[in-house]
């Protein structure tokens, strides 16, 4: 299967690395762009030697060659689309992909802005030309949790939704409470360490957290709702005192999305007991979703990282050349 990649940033880098240690897989690559430059070639690019690329002169091809060319090459079967995420309005990554959609290719992606913003429209238009789109990579990083709704529970009504959906902010709690560090050091190394978003705001403030909440609300339960339903507060504000207190009563803070039909979506830091299910280290995510025949269910693992947000990203890929159009 033909695949082109839209983006080198961490999860492309992710997942240009497991296409050459992986060649057994059957994933090729005939085309990358990053922000200023792009590679096209219908019989095959080396993933090593784009990374490399990448690495010594800071472009993956040749300049003045960008999105648009890749797009319009069609030596691809399949899009993946990793360009940085805008929050707001989903682009240009929603044109990309309603771009590929249209000239007939599925689509693979870890943008949350496009499936947050318009997932009922790029449905509809991957219906209409008979091609899929997937999107596991966009919430829980390699937790399998799109494939879980839209697989494992189907046939299953979904009652609620409750989860630890940053994996940068429960890094940022987890070593305030663990190590005493104090929020601006806690950052600092989740964006060394690769976690943040390119603007780590995003992560702070709630919003990364929010629209990934969007994505499986609309996913668990076909509605259309947006970044604007979610009411949102962020980790910003939180003091090492706060999390003393909270110590003091055997408890700790996590950021904790909410989502129910009936209740709307939240967003917020909640103070829970140690021994709650959602109280987990680190960089993991955890997604619990109430089920009327499976009963409780949840789903714990790295939400955030280069090759583990790559696994499903892959995971997509092979759904599609398994399944075909009912891939998505
Ligand atoms: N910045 C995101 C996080 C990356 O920390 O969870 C994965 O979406």
């Amino acid at each position: 299967m033909r695949v082109a990649v839209l983006g080198i940033g961490s999860v492309g880098r992710g997942v240009l690395r497991m296409l050459a240690e992986k060649p057994e897989l059957g994933l090729v690559l005939t085309a990358v762009s990053d922000s200023s430059s792009a590679s096209i070639d219908p019989s095959g690019l080396d993933p090593r030697d784009v990374l490399d690329r990448k690495n010594l002169t800071g472009r993956c091809g040749e300049p003045g060659l960008g999105a648009g060319d890749v797009l319009a090459s069609d030596v691809y079967d399949v899009l993946v689309e990793l360009t940085p995420t805008d929050a707001r309005t989903g682009e240009p990554a929603l044109t990309h992909l309603r771009t590929a959609l249209a000239r007939g290719h599925h689509v693979v992606t870890s943008n949350k802005g496009p499936i947050a913003a318009d997932l009922a429209g790029l449905e509809a238009l991957a219906a209409e030309r008979g091609v899929a789109i997937r999107y596991e990579a966009t919430v829980g990083g390699a937790i399998p949790v799109i494939h879980a709704i839209r697989d494992g529970l189907a046939g299953n009504r979904l009652g609620e939704i409750t989860g630890v959906l940053n994996g940068t902010c429960n890094y940022i709690l987890t070593r305030m409470d663990d190590e005493g560090l104090t929020y601006e050091q806690a950052l600092a190394e989740a964006r060394e360490l690769g976690y943040a978003e390119a603007d780590p705001s995003y992560d702070v403030l709630g919003i990364d957290a929010a629209i990934k909440l969007v994505i499986l609300a609309n996913t668990c339960w076909g509605l259309s709702t947006t970044l604007d339903d979610v009411a949102i507060t962020g980790i910003d504000g939180l003091t090492a005192d706060a999390l003393r207190l909270a110590a003091s009563q055997d408890c700790t803070i996590r950021l904790i999305g909410e989502a129910s039909p009936t209740r709307g979506l939240k967003v917020a830091p909640r103070v829970i007991p140690r021994s709650h299910p959602l109280v987990i280290e680190g960089t993991l995510n955890a997604v619990m979703l109430s089920a009327d025949m499976a009963g409780e269910i949840t789903l714990m693992g790295k939400g955030a990282g280069s090759v583990e947000t790559a696994s499903a990203v892959i995971g997509d890929l092979i759904a599609i050349r398994e399944r075909g159009s009912s891939g998505g």
